[in-house]
Protein backbone atom coordinates (compact mmCIF):
# COMPACT_ATOMS: atom_id res chain seq x y z
CA UNK A 1 0.00 0.00 0.00
CA UNK A 2 0.95 3.49 -0.68
CA UNK A 3 1.68 5.57 2.70
CA UNK A 4 3.31 7.98 1.32
CA UNK A 5 -0.11 10.26 0.39
CA UNK A 6 -1.51 9.77 4.06
CA UNK A 7 1.80 10.75 5.57
CA UNK A 8 2.38 14.30 3.82
CA UNK A 9 1.26 16.93 6.38
CA UNK A 10 -0.46 19.54 4.39
CA UNK A 11 -0.55 22.95 5.86
CA UNK A 12 -4.73 23.47 6.29
CA UNK A 13 -4.26 26.68 8.14
CA UNK A 14 -3.79 28.74 4.33
CA UNK A 15 -7.78 27.73 3.71
CA UNK A 16 -10.72 28.64 5.46
CA UNK A 17 -10.69 25.23 7.09
CA UNK A 18 -13.48 25.25 10.13
CA UNK A 19 -10.95 22.60 11.80
CA UNK A 20 -8.12 24.36 11.57
CA UNK A 21 -9.05 28.13 11.68
CA UNK A 22 -11.60 27.91 15.17
CA UNK A 23 -8.98 27.36 17.67
CA UNK A 24 -5.74 29.76 18.14
CA UNK A 25 -2.59 28.80 16.38
CA UNK A 26 -1.03 27.06 19.16
CA UNK A 27 -3.60 24.46 19.36
CA UNK A 28 -3.68 20.97 16.99
CA UNK A 29 -6.93 20.26 16.17
CA UNK A 30 -8.58 16.75 16.55
CA UNK A 31 -11.98 17.57 16.66
CA UNK A 32 -14.47 17.59 13.46
CA UNK A 33 -15.02 14.68 11.64
CA UNK A 34 -12.51 15.76 8.83
CA UNK A 35 -9.21 14.20 7.55
CA UNK A 36 -6.22 16.37 6.60
CA UNK A 37 -5.76 14.28 3.62
CA UNK A 38 -5.72 15.77 0.11
CA UNK A 39 -8.71 14.09 -1.81
CA UNK A 40 -7.22 11.33 -4.48
CA UNK A 41 -6.00 12.71 -7.47
CA UNK A 42 -8.39 11.72 -10.05
CA UNK A 43 -10.61 14.48 -8.53
CA UNK A 44 -8.21 17.30 -7.83
CA UNK A 45 -7.61 16.66 -12.03
CA UNK A 46 -11.42 16.73 -12.77
CA UNK A 47 -12.01 19.41 -10.21
CA UNK A 48 -9.11 21.41 -12.25
CA UNK A 49 -10.48 20.52 -15.75
CA UNK A 50 -13.92 21.49 -14.31
CA UNK A 51 -12.88 24.65 -13.02
CA UNK A 52 -10.96 25.32 -16.72
CA UNK A 53 -14.75 25.76 -18.10
CA UNK A 54 -15.25 28.36 -16.46
CA UNK A 55 -18.94 28.49 -16.00
CA UNK A 56 -20.43 27.79 -12.53
CA UNK A 57 -24.25 28.46 -13.15
CA UNK A 58 -27.21 25.95 -11.36
CA UNK A 59 -26.69 22.41 -11.55
CA UNK A 60 -28.44 19.14 -10.84
CA UNK A 61 -26.91 15.91 -11.11
CA UNK A 62 -27.71 14.09 -14.51
CA UNK A 63 -29.01 10.65 -15.32
CA UNK A 64 -25.61 9.21 -15.62
CA UNK A 65 -24.77 10.78 -12.35
CA UNK A 66 -27.60 8.87 -11.07
CA UNK A 67 -26.18 5.44 -12.49
CA UNK A 68 -23.40 6.29 -10.98
CA UNK A 69 -24.73 6.07 -7.72
CA UNK A 70 -26.65 3.36 -8.58
CA UNK A 71 -23.76 1.11 -9.54
CA UNK A 72 -21.67 2.79 -6.35
CA UNK A 73 -24.39 0.98 -4.42
CA UNK A 74 -24.50 -2.34 -6.41
CA UNK A 75 -20.66 -2.65 -6.87
CA UNK A 76 -19.94 -2.20 -2.80
CA UNK A 77 -22.99 -3.45 -0.60
CA UNK A 78 -25.13 -5.35 -3.39
CA UNK A 79 -27.90 -3.26 -2.65
CA UNK A 80 -29.70 -2.43 -5.73
CA UNK A 81 -31.76 0.53 -5.82
CA UNK A 82 -33.67 2.62 -8.87
CA UNK A 83 -31.86 5.55 -9.71
CA UNK A 84 -35.45 7.59 -9.32
CA UNK A 85 -34.97 6.56 -5.68
CA UNK A 86 -32.38 9.05 -4.93
CA UNK A 87 -33.03 12.68 -3.65
CA UNK A 88 -29.67 14.74 -3.60
CA UNK A 89 -29.28 17.34 -0.76
CA UNK A 90 -26.00 19.80 -0.11
CA UNK A 91 -25.34 17.57 3.22
CA UNK A 92 -26.75 15.39 5.62
CA UNK A 93 -26.94 17.80 8.73
CA UNK A 94 -29.45 19.42 6.34
CA UNK A 95 -30.78 15.73 5.63
CA UNK A 96 -31.47 15.01 9.18
CA UNK A 97 -33.50 18.37 9.87
CA UNK A 98 -35.04 18.01 6.70
CA UNK A 99 -36.79 14.42 7.47
CA UNK A 100 -37.92 15.58 10.69
CA UNK A 101 -39.72 18.52 8.64
CA UNK A 102 -40.90 15.98 6.02
CA UNK A 103 -42.19 13.20 8.86
CA UNK A 104 -42.35 14.56 11.95
CA UNK A 105 -45.56 15.74 13.77
CA UNK A 106 -45.30 18.67 16.81
CA UNK A 107 -44.80 16.71 19.95
CA UNK A 108 -43.14 13.41 18.03
CA UNK A 109 -40.42 11.53 19.61
CA UNK A 110 -37.44 10.44 17.57
CA UNK A 111 -35.43 7.54 19.50
CA UNK A 112 -31.83 7.10 19.32
CA UNK A 113 -28.83 5.27 20.08
CA UNK A 114 -26.53 7.74 22.26
CA UNK A 115 -23.69 8.51 22.69
CA UNK A 116 -24.39 9.65 19.06
CA UNK A 117 -23.43 12.21 16.98
CA UNK A 118 -25.23 15.88 18.52
CA UNK A 119 -27.22 16.70 15.09
CA UNK A 120 -28.75 13.61 16.11
CA UNK A 121 -30.29 15.06 18.92
CA UNK A 122 -30.47 18.91 18.19
CA UNK A 123 -32.32 17.90 14.47
CA UNK A 124 -35.36 16.99 15.98
CA UNK A 125 -35.83 19.79 18.38
CA UNK A 126 -35.13 21.97 15.81
CA UNK A 127 -38.48 21.39 14.38
CA UNK A 128 -40.70 20.85 17.35
CA UNK A 129 -39.93 17.43 17.97
CA UNK A 130 -38.43 15.65 21.18
CA UNK A 131 -35.40 13.47 20.58
CA UNK A 132 -35.37 10.27 23.17
CA UNK A 133 -32.49 8.71 23.34
CA UNK A 134 -31.47 4.89 24.24
CA UNK A 135 -27.86 4.22 25.56
CA UNK A 136 -25.99 1.89 24.05
CA UNK A 137 -24.83 -0.88 26.44
CA UNK A 138 -21.33 -0.87 27.50
CA UNK A 139 -19.23 -4.44 27.33
CA UNK A 140 -16.08 -3.72 27.42
CA UNK A 141 -13.67 -6.67 27.02
CA UNK A 142 -11.25 -5.50 29.62
CA UNK A 143 -8.84 -4.17 27.21
CA UNK A 144 -11.20 -1.93 25.01
CA UNK A 145 -14.37 -0.09 25.49
CA UNK A 146 -17.38 -1.63 23.93
CA UNK A 147 -20.84 -0.92 23.26
CA UNK A 148 -23.69 -3.47 21.82
CA UNK A 149 -27.38 -2.37 21.36
CA UNK A 150 -29.84 -3.58 24.22
CA UNK A 151 -32.85 -4.29 22.03
CA UNK A 152 -35.52 -4.82 25.29
CA UNK A 153 -34.16 -1.27 26.12
CA UNK A 154 -34.37 -0.01 22.70
CA UNK A 155 -38.06 -1.20 22.29
CA UNK A 156 -39.34 0.18 25.51
CA UNK A 157 -38.14 3.76 24.69
CA UNK A 158 -40.47 3.62 21.68
CA UNK A 159 -43.93 5.03 22.90
CA UNK A 160 -47.58 5.58 20.63
CA UNK A 161 -45.33 9.44 20.32
CA UNK A 162 -42.25 7.86 18.70
CA UNK A 163 -42.45 8.07 14.84
CA UNK A 164 -39.31 7.66 13.83
CA UNK A 165 -35.64 6.18 14.79
CA UNK A 166 -32.16 8.05 13.83
CA UNK A 167 -29.85 5.18 13.23
CA UNK A 168 -25.95 6.59 13.06
CA UNK A 169 -24.37 3.65 11.08
CA UNK A 170 -21.58 2.67 11.60
CA UNK A 171 -21.91 4.64 14.64
CA UNK A 172 -20.47 7.78 15.76
CA UNK A 173 -18.83 7.61 18.06
CA UNK A 174 -19.07 4.40 18.99
CA UNK A 175 -16.98 3.30 15.96
CA UNK A 176 -19.75 -0.11 15.64
CA UNK A 177 -20.35 -1.40 12.26
CA UNK A 178 -23.79 -3.34 12.87
CA UNK A 179 -23.95 -7.01 10.93
CA UNK A 180 -26.51 -7.98 9.11
CA UNK A 181 -28.69 -9.90 12.01
CA UNK A 182 -28.91 -6.66 14.50
CA UNK A 183 -29.89 -4.64 11.87
CA UNK A 184 -32.69 -7.29 11.13
CA UNK A 185 -33.46 -7.20 14.34
CA UNK A 186 -33.42 -3.29 15.05
CA UNK A 187 -35.53 -3.25 11.84
CA UNK A 188 -37.99 -5.48 12.79
CA UNK A 189 -38.75 -3.82 16.05
CA UNK A 190 -39.54 -0.40 14.04
CA UNK A 191 -41.65 -2.32 11.61
CA UNK A 192 -43.74 -3.78 14.50
CA UNK A 193 -44.24 -0.46 15.99
CA UNK A 194 -44.44 1.45 12.69
CA UNK A 195 -41.42 3.42 13.17
CA UNK A 196 -39.93 5.44 10.50
CA UNK A 197 -36.13 4.52 10.25
CA UNK A 198 -33.62 7.15 9.20
CA UNK A 199 -30.34 5.74 8.96
CA UNK A 200 -27.41 7.78 8.40
CA UNK A 201 -24.36 6.15 6.82
CA UNK A 202 -22.39 9.01 6.00
CA UNK A 203 -19.16 6.94 7.34
CA UNK A 204 -20.16 3.99 5.38
CA UNK A 205 -16.96 3.30 3.25
CA UNK A 206 -14.46 4.18 6.60
CA UNK A 207 -14.72 0.30 6.94
CA UNK A 208 -11.57 -0.39 9.17
CA UNK A 209 -9.79 -4.06 9.16
CA UNK A 210 -11.76 -5.46 5.68
CA UNK A 211 -15.22 -4.75 7.49
CA UNK A 212 -18.48 -4.97 5.49
CA UNK A 213 -21.01 -2.36 5.72
CA UNK A 214 -24.42 -3.47 5.28
CA UNK A 215 -27.13 -0.94 4.35
CA UNK A 216 -29.96 -0.75 7.05
CA UNK A 217 -32.30 -0.44 4.06
CA UNK A 218 -30.87 -3.58 2.43
CA UNK A 219 -31.68 -6.18 4.49
CA UNK A 220 -35.64 -6.57 3.71
CA UNK A 221 -37.72 -5.49 1.13
CA UNK A 222 -39.80 -4.44 3.99
CA UNK A 223 -37.41 -2.46 5.94
CA UNK A 224 -36.13 -0.97 2.71
CA UNK A 225 -39.94 0.43 1.97
CA UNK A 226 -39.84 1.94 5.80
CA UNK A 227 -36.41 3.68 5.76
CA UNK A 228 -34.53 6.90 4.10
CA UNK A 229 -30.89 6.56 3.91
CA UNK A 230 -28.33 9.02 4.03
CA UNK A 231 -24.80 8.86 2.40
CA UNK A 232 -22.26 10.60 1.03
CA UNK A 233 -18.56 10.61 -0.78
CA UNK A 234 -17.75 13.39 1.31
CA UNK A 235 -16.25 11.81 4.34
CA UNK A 236 -15.02 9.11 2.37
CA UNK A 237 -12.90 11.36 -0.21
CA UNK A 238 -12.46 14.16 2.12
CA UNK A 239 -14.89 16.31 0.01
CA UNK A 240 -17.25 18.25 2.63
CA UNK A 241 -16.56 21.14 1.68
CA UNK A 242 -18.29 20.49 -1.51
CA UNK A 243 -21.68 20.29 -0.69
CA UNK A 244 -22.89 16.86 -2.53
CA UNK A 245 -24.84 13.92 -0.80
CA UNK A 246 -28.13 12.10 -1.50
CA UNK A 247 -31.27 10.29 0.36
CA UNK A 248 -32.15 6.92 -1.01
CA UNK A 249 -35.50 6.61 -0.33
CA UNK A 250 -37.21 3.73 -1.98
CA UNK A 251 -40.77 4.51 -0.74
CA UNK A 252 -42.72 6.64 -3.23
CA UNK A 253 -44.93 8.08 -0.69
CA UNK A 254 -41.93 9.03 0.90
CA UNK A 255 -39.81 10.22 -1.20
CA UNK A 256 -42.78 12.98 -2.61
CA UNK A 257 -42.70 14.18 1.13
CA UNK A 258 -39.20 14.60 1.36
CA UNK A 259 -38.89 16.29 -1.90
CA UNK A 260 -41.99 18.08 -0.74
CA UNK A 261 -40.53 19.15 2.82
CA UNK A 262 -37.13 20.66 0.39
CA UNK A 263 -38.89 22.73 -1.59
CA UNK A 264 -37.94 26.16 -1.43
CA UNK A 265 -35.57 25.54 0.99
CA UNK A 266 -32.55 22.99 0.32
CA UNK A 267 -30.84 24.74 -2.25
CA UNK A 268 -29.13 22.50 -5.45
CA UNK A 269 -26.37 20.79 -4.92
CA UNK A 270 -23.06 22.10 -5.50
CA UNK A 271 -21.39 22.39 -8.95
CA UNK A 272 -18.42 21.14 -8.43
CA UNK A 273 -19.75 18.39 -5.40
CA UNK A 274 -21.37 16.66 -8.60
CA UNK A 275 -17.86 16.86 -10.29
CA UNK A 276 -16.10 15.36 -7.26
CA UNK A 277 -18.48 12.59 -6.69
CA UNK A 278 -18.62 11.17 -9.74
CA UNK A 279 -14.63 11.14 -9.95
CA UNK A 280 -14.99 9.18 -6.56
CA UNK A 281 -17.11 6.72 -7.27
CA UNK A 282 -15.82 5.53 -10.48
CA UNK A 283 -11.96 6.34 -10.60
CA UNK A 284 -11.11 6.31 -6.88
CA UNK A 285 -11.34 2.68 -5.47
CA UNK A 286 -7.74 2.41 -5.36
CA UNK A 287 -7.21 5.16 -3.38
CA UNK A 288 -9.81 4.27 -0.98
CA UNK A 289 -8.47 0.71 -0.57
CA UNK A 290 -5.15 2.41 0.70
CA UNK A 291 -7.07 4.94 3.08
CA UNK A 292 -8.46 2.38 5.23
CA UNK A 293 -5.31 0.30 5.40
CA UNK A 294 -3.77 3.65 6.94
CA UNK A 295 -6.65 4.66 8.77
CA UNK A 296 -6.49 0.62 10.41
CA UNK A 297 -3.15 1.41 11.23
CA UNK A 298 -3.90 4.63 12.73
CA UNK A 299 -6.32 3.47 15.33
CA UNK A 300 -4.00 0.45 16.20
CA UNK A 301 -0.58 2.59 16.66
CA UNK A 302 -3.31 4.96 18.52
CA UNK A 303 -4.09 2.39 20.77
CA UNK A 304 -1.42 1.15 21.33
CA UNK A 305 0.29 4.48 22.25
CA UNK A 306 -3.06 4.79 24.72
CA UNK A 307 -1.93 1.34 25.98
CA UNK A 308 1.61 2.28 26.69
CA UNK A 309 1.28 6.15 27.63
CA UNK A 310 -2.18 6.30 29.18
CA UNK A 311 -3.43 3.22 30.12
CA UNK A 312 -5.90 5.06 32.60
CA UNK A 313 -7.75 6.31 29.29
CA UNK A 314 -9.80 2.98 27.96
CA UNK A 315 -10.68 4.04 24.51
CA UNK A 316 -12.95 2.25 21.53
CA UNK A 317 -11.81 0.11 18.84
CA UNK A 318 -13.49 1.31 15.99
CA UNK A 319 -14.80 -1.12 13.50
CA UNK A 320 -15.35 1.81 11.26
CA UNK A 321 -14.52 5.55 10.78
CA UNK A 322 -11.52 7.61 12.02
CA UNK A 323 -12.83 8.30 15.08
CA UNK A 324 -11.49 6.96 18.71
CA UNK A 325 -13.93 7.48 21.40
CA UNK A 326 -11.86 7.92 24.76
CA UNK A 327 -13.05 7.24 28.41
CA UNK A 328 -11.62 9.64 30.61
CA UNK A 329 -13.24 9.16 33.42
CA UNK A 330 -10.51 6.80 35.32
CA UNK A 331 -8.01 9.76 34.90
CA UNK A 332 -6.92 12.54 37.36
CA UNK A 333 -8.40 15.18 35.15
CA UNK A 334 -10.87 17.49 37.31
CA UNK A 335 -13.80 18.50 35.41
CA UNK A 336 -14.42 17.60 31.56
CA UNK A 337 -11.52 16.36 29.90
CA UNK A 338 -12.02 18.28 26.58
CA UNK A 339 -11.38 21.78 28.90
CA UNK A 340 -8.19 20.13 30.65
CA UNK A 341 -6.76 18.65 26.51
CA UNK A 342 -7.63 22.24 25.21
CA UNK A 343 -5.64 24.14 27.73
CA UNK A 344 -2.99 21.68 29.26
CA UNK A 345 -2.32 20.03 26.12
CA UNK A 346 -3.38 21.91 23.35
CA UNK A 347 -4.97 19.88 21.95
CA UNK A 348 -9.07 20.07 20.63
CA UNK A 349 -11.06 17.29 20.58
CA UNK A 350 -14.59 16.89 21.08
CA UNK A 351 -16.66 16.79 24.42
CA UNK A 352 -18.65 13.83 25.38
CA UNK A 353 -20.94 15.46 27.10
CA UNK A 354 -22.21 17.06 23.41
CA UNK A 355 -22.84 13.57 22.05
CA UNK A 356 -25.73 13.17 25.14
CA UNK A 357 -26.07 10.84 27.49
CA UNK A 358 -23.02 8.07 28.48
CA UNK A 359 -20.53 10.81 26.90
CA UNK A 360 -19.58 12.29 30.28
CA UNK A 361 -15.94 12.21 30.81
CA UNK A 362 -15.52 11.10 27.37
CA UNK A 363 -13.50 13.12 24.88
CA UNK A 364 -13.12 12.19 20.35
CA UNK A 365 -10.41 11.96 18.88
CA UNK A 366 -10.15 12.35 15.09
CA UNK A 367 -7.52 9.91 13.95
CA UNK A 368 -8.17 10.76 10.10
CA UNK A 369 -4.71 12.77 9.85
CA UNK A 370 -0.92 12.07 9.14
CA UNK A 371 0.83 9.57 11.72
CA UNK A 372 3.11 12.36 12.57
CA UNK A 373 0.42 14.97 13.56
CA UNK A 374 -1.62 11.88 15.13
CA UNK A 375 0.86 10.90 17.38
CA UNK A 376 1.82 14.40 18.20
CA UNK A 377 -1.45 15.01 19.63
CA UNK A 378 -1.19 11.91 21.62
CA UNK A 379 1.77 13.49 22.46
CA UNK A 380 0.68 16.16 24.02
CA UNK A 381 -2.20 14.48 25.64
CA UNK A 382 0.41 12.65 27.40
CA UNK A 383 2.63 14.96 28.85
CA UNK A 384 -0.66 17.16 29.89
CA UNK A 385 -1.67 14.08 31.39
CA UNK A 386 2.17 13.26 33.46
CA UNK A 387 2.01 16.76 35.33
CA UNK A 388 -0.82 16.19 37.04
CA UNK A 389 0.07 12.40 38.43
C1 LIG B 1 -22.98 10.68 11.36
C2 LIG B 1 -22.74 11.99 10.66
N1 LIG B 1 -23.71 12.53 9.91
C3 LIG B 1 -23.54 13.69 9.25
C4 LIG B 1 -22.35 14.39 9.35
C5 LIG B 1 -22.18 15.71 8.65
O1 LIG B 1 -22.66 15.65 7.38
P1 LIG B 1 -22.63 16.93 6.42
O2 LIG B 1 -21.27 17.51 6.48
O3 LIG B 1 -22.95 16.32 5.09
O4 LIG B 1 -23.69 17.86 6.91
C6 LIG B 1 -21.31 13.87 10.12
C7 LIG B 1 -20.06 14.61 10.26
O5 LIG B 1 -19.32 14.44 11.17
C8 LIG B 1 -21.52 12.64 10.78
O6 LIG B 1 -20.54 12.10 11.52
Amino acid sequence: MSHKIFDQVVDRKVSNSIKWKLYGDDVLPMWVADMDFKSPEPIIQALRDRVEHGVFGYEAPSDEMRAVVVNWLAKKYQWAIHPNDLVFLPGLVSGLNLVARAYGHMGDNVTTLTPVYPPFLSAPVNQGLTAVGCQLKRVDDGEHVRYTIDFDAFEKTITPRTHIFYLCHPHNPAGIVLSREELLKLGEICLKHDVLIISDEIHCDLMLDGNQHVPMASVSEAIGQHCVTLMAPSKTFNVPGLGFSFAVVQNKRLRERLQHAEAGIVPHVNALGITAAHTAYTQCDGWLADLQAYLTENRDVMLDYLAENMPEIKATRPAGTYLGWLDCNNTNIKGNPYDFFLKEAKVALNSGPMFGAGGEGFVRFNFGTSRSTMLEGLERMKLALDKIK
